[in-house]
């Protein structure tokens, strides 16, 4: 197996960290995986809050339920990662929708997401999407302007606690050959 393939099969959701802080050249190396994601038109519109402050992480935590699974190791992590996105730009030209998509933010920051988790794991450190928030509770303690919405968090951190890999479906499920 290349080392990409088992990047992208061995990158798990990590929940719990330990209490070591990440270096700085790691987070730039998981922020520069961001940078070169590619995006609609190039148009990176994307926008990263980088929470380190306990007492932020924890007023952040407060925006999700008791019952996301998240929720416990999310004030540990070092880091938390804030995505947000620039509303009305990608996928637009000249201030009008190009398809009938709308706007395709969310599509650009799930792959400027998914290259920061495989970085994260290529430098032996856990992440987690979190999108199941209160997102206007998350917004206003982050200070998000007008125009832009805050997608998910994501913490970062040397995984305290290994998750096993939910099944799969099978690739002959998703596959169509020649019409859907
Ligand atoms: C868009 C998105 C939102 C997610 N939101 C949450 C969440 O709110 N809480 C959580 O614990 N996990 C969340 N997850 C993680 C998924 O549960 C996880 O990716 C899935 O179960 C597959 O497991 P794996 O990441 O270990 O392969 C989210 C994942 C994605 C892609």
């Amino acid at each position: 197996m290349s080392d990409l393939m088992s990047i992208v099969k061995g990158r798990r959701s990590i929940r719990r960290f330990q209490d070591k802080p990440v270096p700085e050249t790691d987070l730039q190396q998981i922020l520069e995986a961001v940078q070169w994601s590619p995006s609609w038109a190039n148009t990176q519109c994307w926008e990263i809050v980088v929470v380190k402050d306990r007492e932020m992480k924890e007023r952040l935590n407060e925006a999700l339920s008791p019952t996301n699974p998240a929720k416990k190791g999310l004030p540990d992590a070092p880091l938390v990662l804030a995505l947000c996105g620039k509303l009305k730009s990608s996928g637009f030209y000249k201030g009008q929708a190009t398809t009938k998509l709308g706007d395709w933010f969310m599509f650009d920051l799930g792959i400027a997401t998914q290259s920061l988790c495989l970085a994260a794991c290529n430098l032996g450190l856990g992440t987690v999407i979190v999108g199941s928030i209160d997102h206007d509770k998350a917004k206003d303690v982050l200070g998000v302007g007008e125009g832009y919405e805050l997608v998910a968090l994501i913490p970062v951190g040397y995984p305290a606690k290994e998750s096993a890999a939910p099944k799969r479906r099978e690739i002959s499920e998703f596959t169509h050959s020649d019409k859907f």
